[in-house]
C-alpha cells in the first residue's frame, strides 16, 4: 500500500470494508450465559449465584453482559461501587445489587432511590444509612445490608474483635436490615491452604454469634470462582464468581504436590475474542530495526504488518517482542515494541497476507489459539487484569 496521502487513507478503508479503526472485542453472550448455568447448576439446590459483573464485567460491558445473566435467571449482581450498581439499574436490571465495596459517604440517597444492597464493614455505614431512610420516610427493616466480615484478607471487613459492638449497633438500627454476612477469601485457588480453612472457621464463629445474638440473616457467602471448585466448606447459600463467569479459572494448586489440577475446574468457555485488522504492509532487508528505539532487528529480509492495536487499547507493552497473535489460522509474532496505538508483527513466508486481514489477539482460529493466560504470562499478571485492561476505546460486539 502506498504513503498516507488522503487518497491512501480512503484506500485504505476500503481494503478494510470499515469506515472505523478495526480493533474490537467480541462478546459471546451464549458463552456467558452457558457459564453462568454451569456455575449455577454445579451449586445448586443449595446456593444462590451473585454474577460478578463489577469493572465493566470484567472488561465485557456490565450493561449487556448482567441483561443477558437475568436472561438466564440471575437474580443477583455484584458490582463494586453505587456508581456501577446505578448503571446496572438505568440498563434495566431488576434483580438484588450488591455494592461489594459497600458506598462512600454522600452516596447514602443513591443506594435507597436505586434500591442497591450496601456491604457494610462499619457502624458509620449503619448510622449513614439509617439517618437517610429517616430523612426518606422508609420502612422499618427496609434497607438491606451484607456485613463483610475480615477474617484474614485485611482488606474490607469488620474486625472479628469488633463484631460484639456490630451486632449491638445493627440490633438497634430500625431501618437498617441484615440482609447477608459474607468474607473473602485471600488464597481461594490454594485447595490445601491452612489460612482458607482458618478464614472458614472464623466465618462460621461468626455466623453462629451473630445467629444466637438473634440476627436473621438470608444469606452467607464465602466463594469466589476458586472457591466454588475448591473446597465444599466454601459453598454457603450463596457464591459469588467472578472470572469464571468469563471463562477463566485461576488454577486450583495444591501446596502439597505444587501442581495445578486442571481437572477441578468447571467446564467455562472463554467470552471475550480480541480482534482487530492489518492496516499496512511492509518489505523489509536483514538488519532492519523495528520499532521505537530499534528493540528488534530483523536477522533477515522480513515481512512486516503493522497492526491498529497498542498499549492504549490495553495491548500490554511487555508482549513487545515476546507475544504472539494469529493470522490466517497460524502464528505470528510481535516485534518490536508495542507502542500507543500501533503494534508490528512478523508475517514472512505466510502466504497471501494482505491489508485488512483479520488478526486474532485473544480467541483461536482452527487449531490455534491464544487465551488470555497466555497473554498474562508474557506481562507477568492474571487474565483479570488482561480482560480489564481491554480499554474503553475498543469497542464491544455482541456476537449473539
Ligand atoms: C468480594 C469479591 N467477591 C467475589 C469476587 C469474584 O472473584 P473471582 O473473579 O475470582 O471469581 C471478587 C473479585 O475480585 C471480589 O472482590
Amino acid at each position: 500500500m502506498g504513503r498516507d496521502g488522503e487518497s491512501g487513507v480512503y484506500n485504505r478503508c476500503a481494503a478494510l470494508g470499515t469506515t472505523m479503526r478495526p480493533t474490537w472485542a467480541e462478546i459471546s453472550l451464549t458463552n456467558l450465559q452457558h457459564n453462568f448455568a454451569t456455575i449455577r447448576d454445579y451449586v445448586a439446590p443449595n446456593a444462590t449465584v451473585c454474577a460478578i459483573v463489577k469493572a465493566n464485567a470484567y472488561g465485557h460491558g456490565a450493561a449487556p453482559c448482567a441483561k443477558a445473566l437475568q436472561k438466564e435467571g440471575a437474580k443477583w449482581f455484584g458490582v463494586t461501587s453505587t456508581e456501577e450498581g446505578v448503571l446496572l439499574r438505568k440498563a434495566g436490571i431488576t434483580g438484588h445489587i450488591l455494592l461489594c465495596s459497600g458506598f462512600w459517604r454522600g452516596e447514602e440517597e443513591a443506594v435507597l432511590e436505586h434500591n442497591l444492597t450496601p456491604v457494610v464493614w462499619d457502624w458509620n455505614h449503619i448510622e449513614l444509612l439509617e439517618n437517610v431512610a429517616e430523612k426518606m420516610d422508609r420502612a422499618p427493616e427496609s434497607v438491606a445490608v451484607h456485613l463483610k466480615i475480615d477474617t484474614g484478607m485485611s482488606r474490607l471487613g469488620i474486625p472479628i474483635a469488633d463484631l460484639p459492638q456490630m451486632i449491638e449497633i445493627l440490633q438497634s438500627a430500625h431501618s437498617v436490615m441484615l440482609e447477608g454476612v459474607m468474607t473473602h477469601l485471600a488464597s481461594a485457588e490454594v485447595s490445601d491452604a491452612p489460612d482458607v480453612d482458618a478464614q472458614i472457621m472464623r466465618f462460621d464463629d461468626a455466623c453462629v454469634t451473630i445467629t444466637t445474638a438473634g440476627l436473621t440473616p438470608t444469606y452467607f457467602h464465602v466463594a469466589n470462582s476458586a472457591g466454588i471448585c475448591t473446597r465444599e466448606s466454601a459453598l454457603k447459600n450463596m457464591v459469588r464468581p467472578g472470572i469464571g463467569l468469563y471463562g477463566y479459572f485461576m488454577p486450583v494448586m495444591s501446596i502439597i504436590t505444587g501442581t495445578p489440577d486442571h481437572s477441578r475446574e468447571l467446564p467455562v468457555m472463554p467470552v471475550l475474542a480480541w480482534k482487530t485488522r492489518i492496516m499496512a504492509l511492509r518489505d523489509v532487508g536483514a538488519r532492519q530495526p523495528i520499532s521505537y528505539n530499534g528493540s528488534y532487528v530483523t536477522q533477515a529480509p522480513a515481512r512486516i504488518a503493522v497492526l491498529p492495536v497498542g498499549y492504549a487499547d490495553g495491548l500490554n507493552r511487555h508482549l513487545s517482542s515476546r507475544g504472539r497473535v494469529i493470522v490466517r489460522g497460524d502464528f505470528a509474532n510481535i516485534v518490536g515494541t508495542v507502542t500507543m496505538d500501533m503494534t508490528m508483527i512478523d508475517v514472512t513466508g505466510m502466504p497471501g497476507v494482505d491489508v485488512g486481514d483479520e488478526v486474532i489477539l485473544i480467541g483461536e482460529s482452527g487449531k490455534r489459539k491464544i487465551t488470555a493466560w497466555d497473554i498474562a504470562g508474557h506481562a507477568q499478571t492474571v487474565p483479570y487484569e488482561v480482560l480489564c485492561g481491554i480499554s474503553a476505546r475498543v469497542p464491544r460486539v455482541y456476537i449473539d
